[in-house]
Formats: C-alpha cells, sequence, structure tokens
C-alpha cells in the first residue's frame, strides 16, 4: 500500500514538472503586432483606450470567442447565435441590437444603460448576460496559449475576454454603403435618392438631429414619441434612473443597414421602413419627455410628408445599405 502512494507521488511530480517545463519551453517571446483600424474617409476618428490597444492577436482571439460557444456556460450559444454578420449582426425579426461603428459608442444597450467603453459594455455580456465559465475556457486545450500571445499570460478571466472581444468589435466598421461612396464623390445617387437626403438632412424631415453623419445615430438617449404611457420595457432609461424626464428615453439607433431589417424600435413593434416613417409622419404621441426636435413650431401635426416624398426618404434610408460588411470575410466565423 505504501509503495503503491510513492509510486502515485512520484508519478504525480514527473507529470507536474513536465508539464510546467513543457509550457515554459514553448511558449513563445509575448510581442503582440499592433493593429490599425482601417477607417474609410470619411468616418469620424476612433478612440481606442491605452488600456486596451488594438492588436493582430487580440482582434483574432475576440473573433474566436465571438463565434465560440465555449462563452456559454451550457453551451448552447454564441454571441454570433444572435448576432449574425448576413443580417448585420442582429437577427431579422427580433430586437436584437446590431453591431456596427460599436467602437465610437459610449452607451449600449437599447436605453444606453452601460455608459463607458465597448470594454465596459463587453465585462457586461461576458459576465453579466453570458456568465461564461471561464475554467472551460482555462481547460481548452487551445485557448490559454491564445490569451498569453493576445495578453502575455496563460491565465483567464473575463475582463481579458471582454478585452479580446472589444477590439474584434472595434474592427466591426460600415463604411462602404451607397451613401458613404457618394460622400466620397465616388458615385452619385438617383434623383429621388437625392431628394430623400434632403428631407433627411433638412428641416423637412429633420431626421439629421438625431441620425447624424457619418455613423447615422447620435448615440443619445431620446423620446421620439412612440408611446404616451410608459409601461414596462418602454418605459427606456427612466428604468435605470427613475427620473421622469427620461421616460421613453432610448440611444439613437445607426441607420446602417436599417433597410435589410424586418423589426424596428427597441420592441420590435414596427415590421416596415414605411411605418417609422410614418410614425414620425403622423403618429408621434406627446409627453412631458417628448424629444423638443418633435415638437417643434409647425410639427403639431407631424411632418406631413406626401407620398411622394416618404418614398424618396425611403429610397434614401436604402442607399445606406452595406453590403461589403455584410459579407466581409474579416468578420465572418474563423471555424
Ligand atoms: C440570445 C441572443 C443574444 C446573444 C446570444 C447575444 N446577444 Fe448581444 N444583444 C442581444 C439583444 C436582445 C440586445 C439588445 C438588448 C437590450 O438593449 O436590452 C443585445 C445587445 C448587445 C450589445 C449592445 C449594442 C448596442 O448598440 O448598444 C452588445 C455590444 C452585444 N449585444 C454584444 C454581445 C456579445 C459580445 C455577445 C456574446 C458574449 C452577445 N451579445 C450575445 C441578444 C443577444
Ligand atoms: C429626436 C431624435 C430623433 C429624430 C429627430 C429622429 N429619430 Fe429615428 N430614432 C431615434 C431613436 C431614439 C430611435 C429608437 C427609438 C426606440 O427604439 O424607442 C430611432 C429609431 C429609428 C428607426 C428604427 C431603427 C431600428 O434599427 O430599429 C428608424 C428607421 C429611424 N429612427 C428613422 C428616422 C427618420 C427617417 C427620421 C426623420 C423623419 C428620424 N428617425 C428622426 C431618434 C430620432
Amino acid at each position: 500500500m505504501k509503495k503503491l502512494l510513492v509510486i502515485i507521488i512520484i508519478t504525480l511530480i514527473i507529470v507536474v514538472v513536465n508539464a510546467c517545463k513543457k509550457e515554459g519551453d514553448t511558449l513563445p517571446p509575448f510581442n503582440p503586432t499592433p493593429l490599425t483600424i482601417k477607417l474609410p474617409g470619411n468616418l469620424p476618428v476612433m478612440n481606442i483606450p491605452a488600456s486596451n490597444p488594438t492588436t493582430v492577436e487580440g482582434v483574432a482571439l475576440g473573433r474566436m470567442l465571438y463565434y465560440d460557444k465555449i462563452m456559454h456556460p451550457n453551451g448552447s450559444m454564441a454571441c454570433a447565435s444572435c448576432h449574425l454578420q448576413s443580417e448585420g449582426f442582429t437577427k431579422k425579426g427580433t430586437n436584437i441590437l446590431p453591431h456596427i461603428n460599436l467602437g465610437y459608442g459610449n452607451k449600449f444597450l437599447w436605453n444606453g444603460e452601460i455608459e463607458g467603453t465597448l470594454e465596459d459594455a463587453m465585462i457586461f455580456e461576458v459576465e453579466d448576460f453570458f456568465k461564461t465559465n471561464i475554467s472551460k475556457l482555462q481547460n481548452d486545450d487551445t485557448y490559454p496559449l491564445l490569451f498569453y500571445k493576445a495578453f502575455g499570460s496563460t491565465e483567464i478571466d473575463s475582463k481579458k475576454c471582454a478585452y479580446a472581444l472589444a477590439q474584434f468589435l472595434r474592427t466591426l466598421v460600415s463604411g462602404n454603403s451607397k451613401f458613404d461612396k457618394y460622400l466620397r464623390h465616388e458615385l452619385t445617387l438617383t434623383a429621388d435618392e437625392l431628394t430623400g437626403l434632403t428631407i433627411f438632412f433638412s428641416e423637412r424631415g429633420d431626421c439629421f438631429h438625431c441620425h447624424s453623419l457619418s455613423l447615422m445615430g447620435d448615440g443619445n438617449r431620446h423620446n421620439i414619441g412612440l408611446d404616451s404611457i410608459f409601461n414596462g420595457v418602454n418605459a427606456g432609461y427612466y428604468n435605470v434612473t427613475a427620473n421622469p424626464a427620461d421616460l421613453g428615453k432610448f440611444k439613437t439607433p445607426s441607420l446602417r443597414n436599417c433597410g435589410i431589417r424586418t423589426s424596428f424600435m427597441h420592441d420590435g413593434r414596427y415590421t416596415k421602413l414605411d411605418e417609422v416613417i410614418e410614425h414620425y409622419n403622423s403618429k408621434v404621441k406627446n409627453s412631458a419627455s417628448l424629444d423638443p426636435v418633435l415638437t417643434k413650431p409647425g410639427k403639431a401635426y407631424g411632418l406631413n410628408l406626401t407620398n411622394s416624398e416618404k418614398e424618396k426618404l425611403k429610397a434614401f434610408l436604402l442607399t445606406l445599405t452595406d453590403t461589403v460588411y455584410l459579407s466581409d470575410t474579416a468578420f465572418a466565423s474563423p471555424f
């Protein structure tokens, strides 16, 4: 019995020593490759926190985590199960927020509840939303080395997962829609699209106050008059602050790729762009927190657009579809 114990102990020691030796011997020098995110000329400069510089290794790791069901405790889903690239990193017919130019954002989720950097948003996703079981990654054959290559240590924690995801999400830049190309003088728009553009960017439609250039969403919270009585989720940011001035306030979403969506607003109440346009045209509901842009003098009865103007406004919205983004292989599953 004693002999057996001694043999077991010696074997264990050999295994442990070998494991340590192997790791020490095989780890390459920590030398991540800096990556500059390519931004189309008409997009603003992107501020990247000094604490999480973008690297080739970090982005590659974040991309794997995004597509790997290992991130979910019961292995049932990955981020990409709900955020599908071909559908603009959302899923048709749902209120799942798209991932597009998020590197510019400082408020996340429909009601803008999470404020801060993309890293902060990702810590929420990993720890609170997915409740990722870090030991699954730690015990995986490949991940510890990939975390080492990205962050200099094989020790995995939720912060490093969040940082890698943030790096990947920052590379998801959209700036190749027909409208972007028009802004860069690479093509012209049709007469209808140009009329729609004028409605959008003038007092006629007043869309540009919130859906501003070039991201097509200011990322700030507004009440656009979808409701006048606010129940449950429709209370928006009020659910966070309990301040009546925040009733019905939601983050302005980017309108990029809105033409391929089949569900609009925080609760997906509209399924067609025509319905959204009609909302702004004639259905805005008054309340104390309604955004002043929607109650400007002369707008008491809505925009009063003609049918032809509505069609042209829609034609302009369709120029915001970025097919390059929807099929860019750099954003696709690495598996
Ligand atoms: C089950 C579907 C589902 C999965 C899986 C999922 N999400 Fe989401 N995601 C949503 C929904 C729904 C929202 C909008 C929720 C809200 O605003 O209340 C959202 C919102 C977000 C946002 C906010 C975007 C913005 O514009 O503010 C980010 C960032 C995000 N998800 C990242 C992730 C990451 C990273 C993962 C994987 C760890 C993930 N999501 C997995 C459904 C999902
Ligand atoms: C006062 C700011 C503001 C103005 C002005 C404004 N919007 Fe919006 N828009 C928002 C906000 C905020 C949301 C999200 C509201 C919600 O989900 O409750 C939104 C949502 C949308 C959506 C749905 C997007 C999606 O992914 O669900 C479309 C489309 C849209 N707006 C188009 C327009 C058009 C066209 C105009 C001009 C006629 C316009 N907006 C004027 C702030 C504004």
